[in-house]
């Protein structure tokens, strides 16, 4: 006999929640998969651009997602160009991969940023203060320097450190069952949600 079914399963509205459920539980259990997400640009060259980011908070009522990084990386200079982002989260444990879309805010010098570094710790904020910025080549691999992990040292990294804030305007939900496969969709137009199961 085959496991039961989730209760989810033919239902939209608790897929939803289930998804959201997810991503909220990847933010707060650092060993979930949905703890660090693929966030994916569009290169300044026009090329996809795919990187691993830690998922720092979610808001599902605001639909909003939050991750940190380096004022001076290139998904930073790509998001400032455009800021269409992808998150993409798969469970292999749960056989739940989730596709979001969104748009991309960077708070850099304002109350989301300073409030997002007050709430990271010295051994996280230590990677702003290197030097030189990510992504600038160098003549061997360990030629870069980082700040001691104090408070006083990592206090520098202020300056280069972005907090971006994607809010979502469509989730894609995929479940892999043996009972059949399940694949939503959900868009939002303002508040305005369009639901529909799509062909898997
Ligand atoms: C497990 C893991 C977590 C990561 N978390 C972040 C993160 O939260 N923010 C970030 O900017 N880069 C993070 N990175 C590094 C990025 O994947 C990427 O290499 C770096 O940010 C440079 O990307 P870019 O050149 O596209 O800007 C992480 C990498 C790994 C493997």
């Amino acid at each position: 006999m085959s496991a039961p079914v989730p209760s989810f399963y033919d239902d939209l509205g608790e897929t939803l929640a289930e998804a959201w459920r997810l991503i909220g539980r990847g933010v707060a259990d650092r060993r979930s998969p949905f703890h660090h997400p693929t966030a994916a640009t569009i290169g300044i060259d026009g090329r996809p651009q795919a990187r691993t980011v830690i998922l720092r908070s979610c808001d599902a009522a605001g639909r909003t997602l939050r991750f940190h990084t380096d004022g001076r990386s290139e998904k930073v200079r790509e998001l400032a160009a455009d800021g269409r982002i992808g998150l993409h989260f798969y469970d292999p444990g749960s056989k739940i991969q989730l596709r979001l879309a969104g748009v991309a805010t960077l708070h850099r010098d304002d109350a989301v940023a300073d409030a997002a570094w007050a709430g990271s710790r010295a051994f996280s904020r230590q990677c702003y203060g290197i030097e030189p910025g990510p992504g600038v080549e160098i003549g061997a691999g360990g030629a870069f320097a980082l700040p001691e992990g104090t408070d006083e040292a990592t206090a520098g990294g202020r300056a280069n450190f972005c907090a971006v804030v994607a809010s979502v305007t469509a989730l894609e939900w995929l479940y892999l069952a043996a009972a059949g496969h399940r694949r939503a969709r959900f868009r939002w137009d303002g508040e305005a949600l369009d639901a529909t199961w799509l062909a898997p």
